[in-house]
């Protein structure tokens, strides 16, 4: 039995697609000498132009595995979110920060979403602007909003690059936990770097498509020299066997942003902890998932660019990061909290509580958004 068998199978031109991807990342393996860092592979997994869990077919955000989809992100389990967070920007936005930023706006329901709530709070942003690395969600996200929000997609542009300089409001949704992480472990008080290998699988070269594509990588560690263990590595205390994540990438990202930055606001939201907990004695097994049809599952090397692969956010490295970068941190709570807050109840009592067919779906949706982990936001004023 392979390992993907409790799970759905792939239909037969997503697993060929799969197998394409397999066959690049060999590739990249053989030309490093045997051995990529888990960061590499995840960057492939996800971003290789076309074959790319992101940048290539899959469905990736909806309901349910009915819809070919894999999991689902709070802008698309209600509108309540966009519509909290607008209650946030309107003030900024009636301040003068006249542009909205997004990274990776996924279908384009956040995009617009929030622009319809800002239309109706009389603080539309003259621009929105999307960063998004696959072309094929750029193509989605102008079809959302094309058929959402029609009137007011002329004022969204999609950027290749991050512009030089920005004023105004920066927005990420569960951006950060799709940045390739590098992994580590620890075993018998030595660090080891877990990158992958090629799994010899001539035994089972007659094996089916499944079974190809699901057995062809495994985890390899590598000795690290004792200099070469990243920073944020220095405060697992104990020595204990353990295997976790750093986030090379997403603290690059915020120092990037953080630098563009002239005046404004970032909001980046995300699953996460601060570094305390991230590298807590008792969190043994690290954060790295990955998500196919709606299961959550361990295993990276499972349908490569058919299923999603994440790792939680460590916020004190983000904060740090953005710190570097001149920004100060204004506020870091978990999701729940930010929306009660920015006054997501209000906004949902405003419905008919009577009315139960329309009142309690979206109290649920409500709920579930609530249910996320974490938000972070950063601030700067003019420099
Ligand atoms: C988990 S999805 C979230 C999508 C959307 N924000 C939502 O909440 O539904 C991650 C998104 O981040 C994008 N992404 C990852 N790294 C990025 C980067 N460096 N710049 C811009 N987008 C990025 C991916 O292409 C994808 O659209």
């Amino acid at each position: 039995m392979h390992k993907g068998a409790s799970l759905p199978l792939p239909p037969a031109d997503a697993l060929s697609a799969s197998a394409a991807l397999t066959a690049r990342i060999g590739q990249a393996i053989d030309d490093a000498g045997g051995w990529l860092g888990f960061d590499r592979y995840m960057a492939l997994a996800l971003y290789a132009p076309g074959l790319g869990y992101y940048s290539g077919g899959a469905a990736k955000f909806g309901r349910d595995a009915r819809d070919g989809s894999d999991f689902i992100t709070a802008p698309e389990l209600s509108p309540f979110f966009a519509r909290t967070l607008a209650r946030q920007f309107a003030p900024l936005l009636a301040q003068g920060l006249t542009q909205v930023l997004e990274f990776g706006a996924g279908t384009g329901r956040l995009a617009a979403d929030l622009l319809l709530a800002l239309e109706q709070e009389g603080q539309l942003p003259e621009h929105y602007a999307i960063v998004e690395l696959s072309g094929e969600l750029r193509a989605r996200q102008q079809a959302t909003l094309a058929a959402r929000a029609p009137h007011l997609a002329p004022r969204v542009a999609w950027l290749d690059t991050l512009p030089e300089h920005f004023e105004g409001i920066v927005v990420g949704n569960e951006v950060l936990d799709a940045m390739p992480v590098r992994l580590f472990a620890r075993s018998h008080g030595r660090w080891l770097e877990r990158g992958v290998a090629r799994l010899d699988n001539d035994a089972n070269a007659d094996a089916d498509d499944a079974n190809a594509a699901d057995a062809a990588f495994v985890f390899s560690d590598r000795p690290l020299a004792a200099d070469a263990l990243p920073e944020a590595l220095h405060a697992v205390a104990g020595d204990h066997d353990i295997v976790t994540e750093t986030h090379a990438e997403a603290e690059g990202f915020t120092r990037a942003v953080g630098t563009m930055l002239k005046r404004g606001v970032v909001f980046l939201i995300d699953y996460g902890f601060p570094a305390a907990e991230y590298y807590h004695p008792q969190r043994v097994g690290g954060t790295l998932m990955c998500h196919y049809r709606h299961h959550a599952h361990p295993d990276p090397f499972l349908y490569p660019g058919l299923q999603d692969i994440t790792a939680h956010v460590n916020f004190s490295g983000i904060a740090h990061a953005a710190a570097d970068a001149g920004l100060t941190v204004a506020g870091f709570a978990s999701q729940a909290r930010f929306l009660m807050n920015a006054g997501i109840t209000e906004l949902l009592m405003a419905l008919d509580p009577n009315d139960a067919r329309s009142f309690l779906p979206a109290a649920n949706a409500v709920q579930n958004c609530c249910r996320r982990l974490r938000w972070a936001s950063c601030s700067r004023s003019s420099r």
